[in-house]
């Protein structure tokens, strides 16, 4: 099998690019990114050898490119996107681009190409809060930010494509994953790589929102199994299972590392914060996955790894992030 996966230098796609190569030796995988501010080769360090491998520098919205790489590939896995809520606060354009226009593009690739599968790599965020029970997947998209509005509107999109010509898509949507090479904008790996600095880890508001924490292996998992047995036009939640109160990760995360609590600093809510995401899992559990983590074992790896790994999230730090969290909170103030 040959699959085109975008957004494979991210943070979930070189997980997923590595579970494949390791799983099927048989598969090979084209990896197009753009290599925004998220994307990093270093990522990858460990398959770029692989003969099965081949990186292709791009952007998702450019047609001609696009329909290169498809080319006599078997799925297309769309992991590119904008990915982060806060930065879509600050501006959307790029998220209407790469979100929206590039998952257009993509799938007018793969009809004309007649790509037998296309997986769309989605989100909980686009049903929105819940403040009790979980959504199903038959829930209507109700998002409320710019970033989840975008990934909703992809999402309409590919399942637009189902309806009207038949493509044969799938859309998984998963919680909040975490682990290894998360851009350290995310609140796990900022709140480590800060707390590993001395610096105050910003928790928003009144620090009780919560989130259904995924290891992002798992997540990988799941999106394999749903690109081999799922049904062409469905949509598959993939959700962790393990609901935490920001607040409570947050101590977690500095009793892991031996710090104090005086490090965590409230500031202000983030603006249309939603409280609770929960995903109804039945449906991916049928085809028989579950989460093979336990949330506390995977986040004391997670900080191990960014404990061990100071030369991979140090540059980012000190470079483009920099400017980005220094704007973060003066637009905030
Ligand atoms: P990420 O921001 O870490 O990585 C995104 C990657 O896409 C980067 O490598 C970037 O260079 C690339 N990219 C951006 N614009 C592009 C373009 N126009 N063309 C080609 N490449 C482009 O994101 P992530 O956390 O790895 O998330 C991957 C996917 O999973 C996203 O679609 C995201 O919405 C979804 N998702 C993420 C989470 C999470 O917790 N991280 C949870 C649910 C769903
Ligand atoms: P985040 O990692 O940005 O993921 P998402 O918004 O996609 O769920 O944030 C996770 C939770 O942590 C969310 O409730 C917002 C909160 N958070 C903070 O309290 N402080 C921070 O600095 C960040 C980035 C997030």
């Amino acid at each position: 099998m040959k699959l085109l996966v975008t957004g494979g230098a991210g943070f979930i796609g070189p997980h997923f690019i590595r579970h494949v190569l390791q799983k099927y030796p048989t598969y090979s995988v084209v990896n197009v990114d753009k290599l925004t501010y998220a994307g990093n080769l270093e990522n990858l360090r460990d398959v770029e050898a692989d003969p099965r491998y081949r990186f292709v520098h791009g952007d998702i919205c450019e047609a001609a490119a696009v329909r290169e790489a498809a080319r006599g590939v078997d799925a297309i896995l769309n992991f590119a996107a904008e990915s982060h809520v806060d930065r879509s606060i600050l501006g959307a354009d790029e998220f209407l681009k790469t979100d929206v226009v590039g998952t257009f593009t993509l799938l007018e690739a793969a009809r004309e190409l007649k790509i037998p599968r296309y997986v769309q790599v989605s989100t909980d965020e686009v049903y929105g809060s819940i403040d009790r029970g979980a959504f199903r997947e038959s829930a209507p998209p109700k998002p409320t930010n710019p970033y989840s509005a975008t990934k909703a509107g992809a999402d309409l999109l590919v399942s637009a494509y189902w309806t009207t010509h038949r493509l044969p898509v799938l859309i998984t949507r998963s919680s909040n994953n975490f682990g290894p090479n998360q851009y350290p904008e995310k609140v796990i790996p900022l709140f480590i790589t800060n707390a590993l600095e001395d610096r105050p880890l910003p928790l928003y508001g009144d620090g009780k929102n919560v989130r259904d924490w995924l290891y992002v292996v798992d997540n990988c998992a799941a999106i394999d199994l749903v690109l081999r047995a799922g049904v062409p036009g469905e949509i598959y939640n993939i959700g962790g299972g393990t609901e935490v109160e920001n607040i409570v990760l947050t101590r977690q995360i500095l009793r892991l590392l031996g710090k104090p609590e005086s490090l965590i600093q409230r500031v202000t809510d983030r603006p249309g914060h939603d409280r609770r995401y929960a995903l109804d899992c039945h449906k991916i559990r049928a085809l028989g996955w579950k989460p093979g983590h336990d949330f506390g074992a995977a986040l004391a790896e997670t900080v191990r790894w960014y404990r061990e790994h100071e030369a991979w999230w140090r540059p980012i730090k000190s470079g483009e992030f920099k400017a980005y969290y220094a704007r973060q909170y003066v637009d905030r103030a």
